[in-house]
């Protein structure tokens, strides 16, 4: 299958198959009240967050920080860590220097963290752009308490089915998508991988699967999307949820 972005290595090794260096801004703007993370992935993470008053969470690949905002402002002690240079400085501008913010990411060097550091680790929508998940999630199971949780949004297995089917669900292969965010055009290059893979990674590293979420939008998204908001249950079909409990 066809990649329009070659591989490239990021700050402190780690792999970084889509540059979000250079639509950083235009990411950031368009995603804030879209429909696809503000009114869908976000929403769902928090509230499989549930209350997270007092509890040490790290966000991973965390872009220019809505979710670190948010939980910040539930009362989690948060902290972020992201390879964009670029997303990093809009989560710098957005938090400002008083909260843990860090330039690096998963699939090179270990995180920059001691073991058992955080109640809850978020990876909303990060390992989607990762061939292996075996070292990652090893760290980020390290890097969790026993008991502590990891809460994903990854995309949605049935997607690539749906809109690659000369793809091969049932193999895990790289594919590319040409997106555009706030006029600008940008190209994410993604690893599929079918579910029985993803759910096998989780276990393997020791994860417990304690949440399986297919989610609707949240109250409002049918109103303010109406041409994208179109099933009759008005849900829509894009990334799958996981809380994982570290055993
Ligand atoms: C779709 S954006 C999501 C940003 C943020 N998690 C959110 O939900 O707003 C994906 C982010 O993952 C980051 N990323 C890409 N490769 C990564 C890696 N190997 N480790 C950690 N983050 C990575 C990108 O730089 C980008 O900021």
């Amino acid at each position: 299958m066809s990649s329009d972005l070659d591989r490239s290595s990021g700050p402190a090794g780690q792999s970084v198959a889509s540059d979000y260096d250079s639509f950083a801004e235009a990411y950031a703007a368009e995603t804030e009240s879209n429909l696809i993370n503000g009114y869908y992935t976000r929403p769902a993470m928090l509230d499989l967050a549930g209350d997270v008053a007092g509890r040490r969470i790290l966000d991973v690949g965390c872009g220019a920080g809505p979710l670190l905002t948010a939980l910040g402002e539930r009362g989690a002690i948060v902290t972020g860590i992201e390879p964009s240079a670029k997303m990093l400085d809009l989560a710098r501008q957005r938090l400002g220097d008083g909260t843990a913010l860090y330039q690096g990411g998963l699939g090179g060097d270990p995180l920059p963290f001691p073991d058992a550091a955080f109640d809850d680790v978020i990876a909303c929508l990060v390992l989607h752009y990762l061939e292996d998940w075996q070292a990652p999630l090893a760290e980020l199971r390290r890097v969790l308490v026993p008991g502590g949780r990891l809460i994903v949004a990854v995309n949605h297995p049935f997607v690539y089915h749906l809109i690659r089917p000369e793809g091969d669900y049932f193999a895990t292969e790289q594919w590319s998508d040409e997106c555009t965010f706030s006029g600008q055009p940008a190209v994410l290059t993604y690893w599929h991988r079918p579910l029985h893979a993803i759910t096998r990674e989780f276990t393997a590293a020791g994860f417990r699967i304690a949440v399986v979420s297919e989610p609707p939008p949240a109250p409002g998204a049918r109103e303010a999307f109406p041409d994208l908001v179109t099933s009759p249950s008005g849900y829509i079909l894009c990334f799958l949820f996981f809380v994982l409990e570290a055993a």
